[in-house]
């Protein structure tokens, strides 16, 4: 499906008024499974889950499991299926970490994180988005500055070479971290213990560490290098 510029437009201005589950409906009547949700299980994914859960729309739902989750991550995703009863994919890289360090050298996130993150994160994505038409992800705007201007429609060129595109579809991109929050404790959805203990982004357990309320959301994730994206968000171009 491609969609002109003019009805990309149009459909921002409608979503920008909209309730998350009117486009998420959209999202089904428009892709139907060939739409999924991308989640590490953090508020604004979680919050999905619910909102297509309580619509009856069963997306498919991915993770990247990186093979560096927490145990608590790993224990959140089997109560998060138990609590909508669904079967969550974990997208693993192809390589474990032990061949990974065999082949690149140990603890390569310590040397070269953009290395490891292409590896355990973007080439698994890669793959599955090749079966999709439509990525839903949880980003927000207020979580960073390089991330408050994403659009609730975007088209993102996934292969030059197939002249293929993709929508990528944040449909909380303006919701605030309180108001994820707030509805995550109204609706008693399970979460990430580690919330409670002080991490306020959780990715891999070697690039994350704690950070206090008053710090940006997403500080605490890749200590020490000037990195602030995976690269899940940033391999692809916006059309
Ligand atoms: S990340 O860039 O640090 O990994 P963040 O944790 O803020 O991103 O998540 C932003 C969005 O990216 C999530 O809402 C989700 O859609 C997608 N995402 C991030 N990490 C993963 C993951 N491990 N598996 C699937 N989707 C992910
Ligand atoms: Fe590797 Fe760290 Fe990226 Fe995880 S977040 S894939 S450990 S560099």
């Amino acid at each position: 499906m491609r969609f002109s510029e003019a009805q990309l437009q149009d459909l921002n201005d409608r979503f920008e008024r909209a309730d998350t589950a009117e486009i998420l409906g959209w999202a089904w009547e428009t892709f139907g499974e060939r739409a999924a949700i991308g989640t590490s299980f953090q508020g604004a994914g979680i919050v999905i889950m619910h909102l297509a859960h309580e619509a009856k729309l069963p997306f498919p739902v991915f993770t990247l499991d990186t093979g560096l989750l927490f145990p608590e991550t790993l224990e959140l995703k089997k109560r998060l299926e138990d609590c909508f009863g669904i079967s969550i994919e974990g997208l693993v890289p192809g390589q474990s970490v032990e061949e990974q360090a065999r082949v690149h050298g140990p603890e390569l996130w310590k040397r070269n994180p953009d290395s490891c993150c292409t590896l355990r994160k973007v080439e698994p994505l890669q793959a599955r988005l090749r079966s999709l038409d439509c990525w839903i992800t949880g980003l927000r705007r207020q979580q960073s500055d390089t991330r408050s201007s994403t659009g609730i429609v975007e088209v993102y060129e996934f292969d030059a070479v197939m002249n293929r595109e993709i929508v990528k579809l944040n449909p909380m991109a303006g919701w605030t971290r309180e108001a994820v929050w707030d509805y995550i404790k109204r609706h008693k959805i399970p979460y990430n213990p580690l919330h409670d203990q002080g991490y306020r982004s959780i990715g891999c357990i070697p690039c994350t560490v704690k950070r206090g309320e008053g710090e940006a959301e997403r500080a605490g994730r890749w200590i020490g290098f000037s990195k602030t994206e995976c690269g899940i968000h940033t391999f692809m171009k916006k059309k």
